[in-house]
């Protein structure tokens, strides 16, 4: 279930049977020569509502844009500040809790965000408590899932792409954007096929020097469409069992 697809009535009465919300949340950056600039985002909102589905639990709209200031040398990219990103993450919980949701479940597509989100979650808890106008806002939790970091993902990329899967801009990710909207795919000549990797992240103008097509370690050029689909069930299963458990924590 959508949340921005439901009235608000069907919220109240969603609310007397669970407390939980799933929140997806990517970013808007480039993705080299042959991703998508919504890859992030776009792969973390299908693994949400495949989740949602699964679970019957409500889910938020996107947060689509996110923390990339490294990306931002590349036409297209945008960013949040980490700043920024933490002050949406804090409004959004704050306003979900009021009503009552107490379980946060945030499925990010994003290496970048990660950092940000943890700190957006201490953040989140101590301003909830500052207002004290929340009620049951000692309980509110926030919970972490990279989807890309789950075990199925994590092994059925080694078994398709072994080194090629690299760090950004890798088949995985691409193959979902694949799946979800299978126009996507470009044909592209990459070159290397492999593309550099190793060398640390700085800011916008080292990273395009450091990593000039903007693919780190990646051949993309590897992804398919069917390959995506493996993903997303497996990313959806996994996650699925996280989400329960993290609702049924004591
Ligand atoms: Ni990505």
């Amino acid at each position: 279930m959508l949340l921005h697809h439901c009235t608000w009535p069907e919220v109240e009465a969603y609310l007397t049977r669970s407390r939980g919300i799933i929140i997806p949340i990517g970013s808007t950056e480039q993705h080299g020569p042959t991703g998508a600039i919504g890859t992030d985002a776009i792969c973390a909102e299908a693994i949400a509502r495949g989740v949602g589905e699964a679970t019957d639990a409500l889910v938020t709209p996107t947060i689509s844009v996110g923390m990339a200031l490294h990306h931002l040398a590349f036409a297209g990219s945008m960013s949040l500040r980490p700043e920024t990103l933490m002050a949406v993450v804090q409004d959004w919980v704050t306003s979900l809790a009021r009503h009552g949701f107490e379980r946060f479940f945030f499925i990010n597509g994003h290496g970048g965000n990660m950092a940000t989100l943890k700190a957006a979650f201490a953040q989140t808890y101590q301003a909830i408590a500052d207002l004290g106008t929340v009620p049951g806002g000692d309980r509110v939790r926030c919970r972490l899932a990279n989807w890309y970091m789950t075990r199925g993902a994590y092994q059925l990329a080694k078994e398709l792409y072994g080194d090629a899967e690299g760090s950004h801009a890798t088949p995985s990710e691409i193959a979902v954007t694949l799946f979800v909207h299978p126009p996507l795919k470009r044909e592209v000549p990459l070159e290397p096929a492999i593309a550099p990797s190793g060398r640390a992240i700085y800011g916008a103008a080292a990273f395009r020097q450091a990593y000039p097509d903007g693919r780190m370690g990646s051949n993309p050029s590897l992804a398919t469409a069917d390959h995506g689909q493996q993903f997303y069930g497996a990313a959806v299963r996994e996650l699925s069992e996280s989400y329960r458990a993290f609702l049924a924590e004591p």
